[in-house]
């Protein structure tokens, strides 16, 4: 009985300690994706906007090694994000390579080309580390299926929102939380202290379309551009599994047709 008691007085103060509570997980709130649903589809402006975003800001410090440029143009996956192959190759052409060795045995630096991987930022992940107090900046190829539970980004749940919450969420820590030297507090990390400098605020990028250009704006755009990244043949695979339901519903007209004429007079 006494032991019994020692336990459950040990649980209570583990619940309420101040540690359990500054573990504690916000989820991000919901957004509206034109993505989510069963017949959901990427914008294409949001999208071209969002690859703006991460080329000009966030791929500063993150890659997206699983990229190629040619992935943005009409041959790439799902059908790219709507720029031609001219656009392609200017925007790789913006790039500097590393390739060789050339006759002379030495690495040198080209202009890029559509074929290429997406340019990384840091040689490697110890520079990534060493140049962001610490903490390297995740590969964001894939960050929408990593983050959120199985398959909920497909409905516009979890990656995508969760990304949109990170960009959005910081603000100033409550007080009495002890945030660590050069970080910052973000309501939706796991912990709340990021080492990611707020990357957006208002007007960071000038949309090329004309699309006015909020914080707001920026993220839901680079989060849209993101969840292409890690799911770009979604749109297919919506598509698939709404004429498989349709077929199936069909079938089963023309079965149970069947059926009452094959046992029609067996009453
Ligand atoms: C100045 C460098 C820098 C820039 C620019 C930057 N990030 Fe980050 N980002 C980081 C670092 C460093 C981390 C790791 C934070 C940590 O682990 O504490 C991070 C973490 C993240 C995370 C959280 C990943 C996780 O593990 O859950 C997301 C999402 C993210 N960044 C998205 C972006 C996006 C989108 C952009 C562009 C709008 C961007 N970042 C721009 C440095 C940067």
């Amino acid at each position: 009985m006494m032991r019994l008691a020692t336990i459950a007085a040990l649980g209570a103060a583990l619940m309420f300690s101040p540690a359990a509570f500054a573990q504690e997980e916000i989820e991000a709130p919901h957004q509206d994706w034109s993505f989510a649903g069963v017949f959901g589809t990427f914008d294409r402006g949001s999208l071209q906007r969002g690859f703006q975003v991460y080329n000009e800001v966030c791929s500063n410090c993150h890659s997206m090694k699983l990229l190629h440029y040619r992935d943005l143009g009409p041959d790439g996956p799902g059908g790219g994000i709507g720029f031609s192959d001219a656009e392609v190759a200017a925007i790789a052409a913006q790039k500097q390579v590393e390739d060789g060795p050339n006759d002379q045995g030495e690495m040198f630096r080209r202009p890029g080309k559509p074929q290429d991987a997406f340019v990384s930022p840091f040689p490697n992940e110890q520079a990534a580390r060493a140049a962001n107090g610490g903490a390297a900046p995740p590969d964001l190829s894939v960050i929408v299926k990593a983050r959120g539970k199985g398959l909920e980004y497909l409905w516009g749940e979890g990656g995508p929102d969760y990304v949109y919450g990170i960009l959005n969420g910081f603000t100033d820590a409550p007080k009495g939380f002890a945030l660590p030297q050069g970080k910052m507090y973000n309501t939706y990390f796991p912990g709340h202290a990021i080492s990611m400098p707020p990357p957006l605020a208002d007007s960071t990028v000038k949309f090329q379309d004309g699309t006015k250009a909020t914080l707001a704006q920026e993220a839901h755009d680079v989060a849209t551009f993101l969840t292409w990244a890690a799911e770009p043949y979604m749109e297919d695979r919506k598509q698939t599994g709404a004429k498989a339901i349709l077929f199936l519903l069909a079938m089963t007209g023309v079965l149970y047709g069947a059926k009452r004429k094959v046992w029609k007079d067996v009453h």
